[in-house]
């Protein structure tokens, strides 16, 4: 299995899941996707981000993405620890995850870093968009909770500069300026985005949210 770069197709799969076998494209639809894997059920770190992740439900619906987790337990045990969750974090689980039980889909992915543990997933984050390209990925410890506010506001970015000739600078927020693409001439980004172009540096040039 070769790693996943940006850019790269998602592989497709299907799985057994905690809402029944699911196709992962046919899940996506014409949506963006989040597949995000977790070490273990029953684990803290994972209650508390499947949880939030579910809390977070609404905010990714109105950015049209879908989410899907994974780990590596098998459906039943999913299902039990579903309710702890739902009972711990004061939320119902609204998304399903993966039981990846054979670890085709982690290996798919590359969720297993040996280094870190042999057979576990990291907590790893793929994006993806509606052409089915990755367009992020992320990975952190078993140690470390994700920080799901940092996943809206890049997909925001994501959506943002793909549909505009714009990046996003150091700690932007939805709404904040943002800068012009560096392949765009001041002088014709100006005609581009008519509510100003603050030029600093030829090659720093800061414009509202053309969105708003
Ligand atoms: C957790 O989700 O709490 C966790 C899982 C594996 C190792 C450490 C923490």
């Amino acid at each position: 299995m070769a790693t996943l770069r940006l850019g790269d197709t998602a592989p497709d799969f299907t799985a057994v899941t905690s809402e029944g076998t699911l196709n992962f494209y046919e899940y996506l639809g014409d949506s963006w996707g989040i597949l995000f894997s977790h070490p273990a059920d029953f684990t803290p770190v994972c209650t508390t981000e499947l949880g939030t992740a579910a809390k977070f439900k609404d905010e990714f619906d109105k950015r049209n993405v879908k989410m899907m987790a994974l780990s590596v337990d098998g459906a039943a045990s999913h299902m039990e620890w579903i309710k702890d969750i739902n009972e711990t974090q004061n939320t119902k689980v609204n998304f399903p995850i993966v039981a990846d039980v054979e670890r085709k889909v982690s290996d798919l992915y590359d969720m297993i870093h040996p280094n870190a543990d042999d057979t576990l997933t990291v907590r790893s984050v793929f994006i993806v968009g509606p052409d089915k390209k990755i367009k992020l990925t992320l990975t952190y410890p078993a140690s470390t909770g994700r920080n799901f506010y940092e996943l809206l506001r890049v997909v925001d970015s994501l959506q943002l500069t793909a549909n505009h000739k714009v990046a996003t600078p150091a700690n932007w927020k939805n709404g904040e300026k943002v800068v012009v693409s560096p392949s765009i001439p001041t002088e014709e980004a100006k005609g581009i985005f008519t509510k100003g172009v603050e030029e600093i540096k030829p090659y720093l040039r800061l414009t509202p949210d053309p969105t708003i």
